[in-house]
C-alpha cells in the first residue's frame, strides 16, 4: 500500500517558482531559436504550466526513456521516444521532473550533446542530491528535497499520483 505521508511542496510553492523560471527562460532566449523538451512521463506537468510562463517564441519536444539495470555505468539508459527535429538549429531548455542518481539526465544529456544543439541548458524541477550515483548537476534546480520519495505534479508511484497538484512525500507499506 502506498500513502500520502506529508505535503513537502504546495501548489501555490509550485506555481511561484515556475512562474519565475518562465521569467527567466523569456529573458535568456528571447530572439533565439527555442525548443523546450521533456522527458516522459514524469515531467509532462512540469512542462505544461512552465511552457505557459515562456512569453518568447518557442518550440516543445518530448523524449521518453527507459531506464535499465545495466552492469556499465554509462548504459543504463534507452530512449524510447525521441526529438523529431534537428537539435542543431535550436538552444534546447530540457525540463526534467526529477534529478535523483543522476543516471537519466547525465545520458541524456550527453546524447543531445553529441547532436550540437546551439545550446543545452538543464532545468529540474526537483533535486534529491544524497542520492546522487554519478555526478550530474542542473543548471537549475527549482527545489532541493531530502531523500524521500515524492509523488505528485507528474511525479507516481506505481503510475499512480501523477494527478496531485503539490508534491507530496509518500509512505510505502
Ligand atoms: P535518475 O535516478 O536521476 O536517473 O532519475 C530517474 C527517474 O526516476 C526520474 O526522472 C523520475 O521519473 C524517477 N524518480 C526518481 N526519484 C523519484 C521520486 O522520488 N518519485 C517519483 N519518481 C522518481
Ligand atoms: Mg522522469
Amino acid at each position: 500500500m502506498v500513502n500520502i505521508k506529508r505535503t513537502l511542496i504546495t501548489a501555490e510553492e509550485i506555481s511561484e517558482k515556475v512562474k519565475e523560471t518562465g521569467r527567466y527562460i523569456s529573458e535568456k532566449y528571447k530572439d533565439k531559436p527555442l525548443l523546450m523538451v521533456s522527458i516522459l512521463n514524469g515531467a509532462f506537468i512540469f512542462m505544461a504550466d512552465l511552457c505557459r510562463e515562456v512569453t518568447v517564441p518557442c518550440e516543445i519536444a518530448f523524449m521518453a526513456v527507459k531506464s535499465y539495470d545495466g552492469t556499465r555505468s554509462t548504459g543504463n539508459v534507452e530512449i524510447t521516444r525521441d526529438i523529431d527535429k534537428d537539435i542543431s538549429k535550436y538552444n534546447v531548455v530540457i525540463a526534467e521532473d526529477i534529478i535523483d542518481s543522476g543516471r537519466t539526465l547525465s545520458e541524456i544529456t550527453k546524447i543531445l550533446k553529441e547532436r550540437s544543439p546551439l545550446s543545452l541548458e538543464v532545468i529540474t524541477l526537483l533535486d534529491k542530491p544524497a542520492r546522487r550515483e554519478v555526478p550530474f548537476e542542473a543548471d537549475i534546480s527549482l527545489f532541493t528535497i531530502p531523500d524521500a520519495f515524492v509523488v505528485g505534479y507528474g511525479l507516481d508511484c506505481n503510475e499512480q499520483f501523477r494527478n496531485l497538484c503539490y508534491i507530496a512525500e509518500c509512505a510505502i507499506e
